[in-house]
């Protein structure tokens, strides 16, 4: 199957985490992740799920805030095959 973007599965384990891209709000990401800061030190995550910011304004990047509401517009939509 061809990856979009020149993206390339090669862990089986990836295909158990799904990441949502939501209007105007944030990646959701569920399945087990790992997220890193800069240094390579992981978070600590204890729930199913993580939300992270792309906007660029939540006070705890990486992850988001709710900081996006009503300042933050974005829509992406996948092609339809
Ligand atoms: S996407 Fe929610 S604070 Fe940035």
């Amino acid at each position: 199957m061809q990856e979009p973007l020149g993206i390339q599965r090669t862990d089986p384990a990836m295909s158990d985490v799904t990441i949502k891209v939501r209007e105007s709000g944030p990646y959701l990401v569920k399945g087990p992740v790992t997220v890193t800061d800069v240094d390579g030190t992981p978070y600590v995550i204890t729930g199913e799920s993580i939300a992270l910011c792309r906007c660029g304004r939540s006070g705890s990047k990486p992850f988001c805030d709710g900081s996006h509401r009503d300042v933050f517009v974005a829509t992406e939509r996948a092609p339809h095959a």
